[in-house]
């Protein structure tokens, strides 16, 4: 089927254009000039709408296990929700566990989506052990299974801890085939003291999670990552979930003596505090525990972030969405935060959440649809497949209006979670039309898109690797 969307303003990284969109198949064949377009029957009118490339969330996580439970969006929940947000690509994380073999675990995370994903998706692969086998699994999945991202953890001992020899043979692996590796940045054993002595202090409310996870922590942490990588000949690196202002110096001076290093960050800290959020009375904070934590208010977290965006110190924003309801899930950690499961779900509220940079004058239009789209895809071997309206592309189109709003609440969200970490917001903009693979899968909040729908996508190489 062959379509016209007409005259709205499409939006890349350069900024703002007027011109109509031609899309057959599942492609987009050609843009037009206003009014220069050959005649179609189909059409669909975007007069005062931005056209903006699908979103990628390069850092979802659904139905992840973890914490003794699962993460409560399925593929199938997870890539509704994400479309209902205008998120038309996924990269979500195959998990390789400590004495597993690497390709079950992506055979299996294959089994999980197969079918059942309504947008497209690709993988991270997580390394849970870092040894000969999987060293070597590593070039095999580079070279014939379209995974070209590996994350590591700092954090986690016993779960899914790298120590640093483990993690500079990878780095090794990585300068040698490609990859990129991708870093949960926190000093995990330094945690667990801090943690068991707040606990012992009878310290047990989620506010803690926060106090016992300091942002010198994760600065350490980042900074030794860093050095790990220009030791294993500049391997590049990306600082998953970034949230502290310490941490992106670490980064932003990486980046200033010409390392291949990346960082993303993620709306909950863009927006969202230790005190405010966590620190909610009761057992509340529960809600927004999820590692790296929400940071203080009192300091410059969220200015410098934001800064971060615009210096491209911080070149992608994702989700990391790895929801867990209330009940029977967060509460596991009733009385023990550090039982509490750590994540946060906002898969379908990053496209509207970052427009507010826009709103706010913190943002450009191009800059923001650069850091949702147009970045993860370059940075995860995706473009311009994904992440750009130009001929040849998928069709891959949100139509965004920018005189909407959206009022978000669990009452009204997709993402299968009995709360919203973003519960009563009302902001400007909202998504209009979303359109997968010249599909249309959104429309005046209608959902016309099904499971099956979301396609499989084996990536290349990042373009920002040198
Ligand atoms: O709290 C988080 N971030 N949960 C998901 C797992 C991870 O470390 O990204
Ligand atoms: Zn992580
Ligand atoms: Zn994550
Ligand atoms: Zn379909």
């Amino acid at each position: 089927m062959s379509f016209l969307i007409k005259n709205g303003t499409v939006v890349g990284p350069q900024g703002p254009n007027a011109a109509d969109v031609l899309v057959d198949g599942e492609r987009i064949v050609a843009l037009y000039a206003p009014g220069t377009a050959p005649d179609v029957p189909d059409t669909i009118d975007a007069t005062g709408k931005y056209v903006i490339p699908g979103g990628v969330d390069a850092h979802t996580h659904m139905q992840m296990p973890f914490g003794g439970t699962q993460a409560s969006d399925t593929f199938d929940t997870g890539t509704r929700a994400a479309a209902f947000g205008g998120t038309t690509t996924i990269i979500d994380f195959a998990i390789q566990r400590t004495g597993e073999v690497v390709q079950d675990g992506l055979a299996a995370w294959h089994e999980k989506t197969a079918g059942n994903c309504h947008v497209d998706y690709g993988f991270h692969m997580i390394l849970g052990g870092v040894d000969d086998e999987s060293l070597k699994a590593m070039d095999q999945l580079v070279a014939t299974e379209g995974i070209s991202s590996f994350k590591l953890f700092m954090a986690y001992p016993g779960v899914f801890y790298s120590d640093d020899g483990q993690i500079l043979r990878a780095m090794q692996k990585a300068r040698d085939n490609g990859a990129m590796i991708m870093m949960h940045a926190e000093n995990g054993p330094a945690i667990d003291v801090l943690v068991k002595q707040a606990l012992e202090r009878g310290e047990t409310d989620p506010y803690y999670h926060g106090v016992t996870r300091p942002q010198e922590l994760e600065a350490e942490a980042t900074s030794r990552a860093i050095w790990l990588a220009e030791v294993a000949a500049d391997c590049p690196l990306y600082i998953v979930h970034l949230s502290a202002s310490k941490a992106l110096e670490q980064v932003a001076a990486a980046r200033d003596r010409g390392r291949n290093v990346f960082a993303e960050t993620c709306p909950q800290y863009l927006y969202l505090t230790l005190e405010d959020q966590l620190g909610a009375p009761g057992f509340e904070g529960a809600k927004w525990v999820c590692s790296t934590p929400l940071r203080s208010k009192h300091e410059s977290h969220q200015a410098d972030l934001w800064k971060g965006l615009k210096t491209n110190d911080l070149a992608v924003v994702s989700t990391d969405h790895c929801p867990f309801c209330m009940k029977d899930q967060k509460e596991m950690g009733i009385g023990d935060f550090s039982k509490i499961p750590n994540g946060i779900g906002s898969v379908e509220h990053r496209v509207d959440l970052l427009y507010q940079g826009v709103v706010d004058g913190k943002l450009s239009l191009g800059r923001w649809v650069e850091t949702i789209a147009t970045t993860p895809a370059r940075m995860f071997g995706m473009y311009p497949k994904k992440g750009v309206i130009a001929p040849g592309s998928d069709a891959d189109i949100v139509l965004y209006d920018p005189a909407g709003r959206t009022r978000i609440s669990v009452d009204t969200h997709h993402m299968n979670m009995d709360y919203s970490a973003w519960e009563g917001w009302e902001i400007a903009g909202k998504v209009d039309t979303v359109i997968s693979r010249g599909s249309v899968i959104v429309q005046n909040g209608e959902y016309k898109g099904h499971a099956g729908h979301g396609k499989y996508v084996p990536r290349g190489l990042s373009e920002y690797l040198v």
